[in-house]
């Protein structure tokens, strides 16, 4: 399995000093100790309440240094193989003395046999560190796991059936994105409603996990998207959308395609780059999370740069998903070496790039952007994303389109209304002003106890000065820029 492969790597290649970020201290210390059994090392554990102990020791024996100082100096004196595992030092590091103690522990134990283990729930070590430590996410379980503590749940429900195949499949699929903890809540929890794992277990879990994402904060589970259908115009896209609809399958890769990694959707504002990310996900048949950048930021979510880690471990672990980064600029904005933010921009960048550069098949990135003034040029390279789309102002056909699918949404027939005439009067809108037109004249045939008819729109669009007037040099510079750079989306 993945993290104990990539564990023993580091730990045979003696790697001195190894900070693991995981809110799953059980699975950690229980991968810890499997590996050092394998590799013929004792296993250690610190923590500020137990001191330094031998893990095959019962609790209450061989307890000493509850200072981390002395912890880190005992593990550097001792003699065996070992590996040792550091439970919340972090807070700990503001001390100088214990960080410098760190530092020289690491030092000493270079290419010797002991490896310390720091477990965080978070990445937020004192930069300082970042020479000296090597950082590894600790994946959340797999298929594989999930799949193992189903078959450990059937049993103890002590049924002779074993688990249906497809159930199984599917509750571990449903499960991905949970710690183990999690999981089995979510389990336990469903069972209480539904009495064994079946179909309707699926939904409670699913359910389960899309609190549990909220709750995380920084990502938003949208749900029921409506398709393509819903967009107008934009055929360009929706044509590069609709090609790449069976690309994710085994099949796919099996004929030499890539997986698609992302585009970047740049344009004026409401012209649908927005609806244009969840008609994707729905056109492919895929969970969408939003990640909310502004949330990214918000020093109250800890640290900006593992907030951005544990996002992306959260979209990985229930890939295939699409993760759509809203207004991505904003994210970006300080990273032109202004210091303004004290590098946070920068480095929330550098790990994205990194991971856009890496990442594995299954995330499929949207970013949505109005102004490139703000965005850093390394994102728009080609190979990090597919391609650069940009969604223009709608063409008087789009606008029709428009015209008929918002009236469709508000049980009117399009045939009953004449869609030219009303393109032609709304030149310089944008979608969402379409819109709006049309929900103001709503408002104006009910007012006048009549049903909605040109007459009320045309009057609505013409007390509507559209954003490409009022804001006409800006929208300009936009498409000046973007037509020389970027794939039209129409
Ligand atoms: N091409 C379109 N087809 C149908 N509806 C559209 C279209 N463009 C915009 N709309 C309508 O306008 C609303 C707002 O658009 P959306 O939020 O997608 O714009 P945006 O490009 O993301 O704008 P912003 O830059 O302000 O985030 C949509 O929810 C949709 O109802
Ligand atoms: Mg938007």
């Amino acid at each position: 399995m993945q993290p104990y492969s990539e564990l023993e790597v580091f730990i045979r290649a003696r790697y001195s000093l190894i900070e693991i970020v995981s809110s799953e201290e059980e699975r950690v210390e229980e991968c810890l100790r499997i590996l050092a059994d394998k590799l013929g090392k004792r296993f250690c554990c610190w923590s500020a309440v137990r001191g330094l102990y031998d893990y095959s020791l019962p609790v209450g024996k061989s307890v000493v240094c509850s200072e981390p100082v002395a912890a880190l100096r005992e593990a550097q004196k001792q003699n065996s193989p070992a590996l040792y595992l550091f439970k919340d030092i972090q807070p700990f590091l503001s001390d100088k003395v214990t960080l410098r103690q760190l530092k020289e522990t690491a030092r000493a134990l270079q290419a010797s046999p002991k490896t310390i283990f720091l477990l965080e729930p978070k990445h937020d070590l004192p930069s300082s560190l970042d020479k000296e430590v090597t950082v590894f996410d600790f994946p959340l379980p797999d298929r594989y796991e999930l799949g193992k503590l189903l078959d450990d749940v059937q049993a103890e429900l002590s049924s002779a059936r074993s688990l249906d195949p497809a159930v199984r499949e599917q509750l571990a699929q449903a499960a991905l994105g949970l710690t183990r903890s999690e999981a089995e809540n979510a389990l336990a929890r469903a069972l209480i409603t539904c009495g064994y794992l079946g179909p309707d277990t699926v939904a409670a879990v699913l359910e389960e996990k899309k609190q549990i994402i909220r709750k995380g904060g920084l990502l938003d589970y949208i749900e029921n998207c409506s398709g393509m259908q819903s967009v107008g115009g934009l055929s360009g896209l929706k044509s590069w959308v609709q090609k790449r609809t069976l690309a994710f399958t085994q099949e796919a890769r099996d004929f030499g395609l890539p997986a698609p990694r992302g585009i970047l959707l740049l344009g004026v504002q409401g012209c649908g780059k927005s609806l244009c990310a969840k008609a994707v996900s729905a056109a492919w048949n895929m969970p969408i999370l939003r990640l909310d950048v502004g949330r990214l930021f918000a020093s109250l979510m800890g640290s900006s740069e593992s907030n951005m880690r544990e996002a992306i471990k959260m979209a990985e672990s229930i890939a295939p998903c699409v993760l759509w980064i809203d207004e991505i600029e904003k994210a970006f904005a300080g990273s032109k070496g202004s210091e303004s933010d004290g590098g946070t921009s920068s480095r929330i960048l550098a790990t994205f790039l990194t991971w856009l550069q890496e990442k594995k098949d299954g995330v499929f990135v949207i970013a949505t952007a109005n102004d490139i003034t703000s965005l850093p040029p390394e994102l728009l390279r080609k190979g990090r994303l597919d391609e650069t789309f940009f969604v223009d102002l709608p063409t008087a056909a789009e606008r029709a389109e428009i015209f008929a699918i918002h009236l469709q949404a508000r049980r009117r027939n399009p045939a009953m209304f004449s869609l030219w005439a009303l393109a032609e009067a709304s030149e310089g809108f944008s979608g969402s002003e379409i819109e709006q037109a049309i929900v103001a004249a709503l408002y104006d045939a009910f007012d006048s106890r009549c049903d909605l008819q040109d007459g009320h729109i045309l009057n609505a669009l013409r007390q509507t000065v559209p954003l490409s007037k009022t804001r006409h040099e800006e929208v300009q510079a936009l498409r000046a820029w973007a037509a020389s750079r970027a794939r039209s989306a129409s």
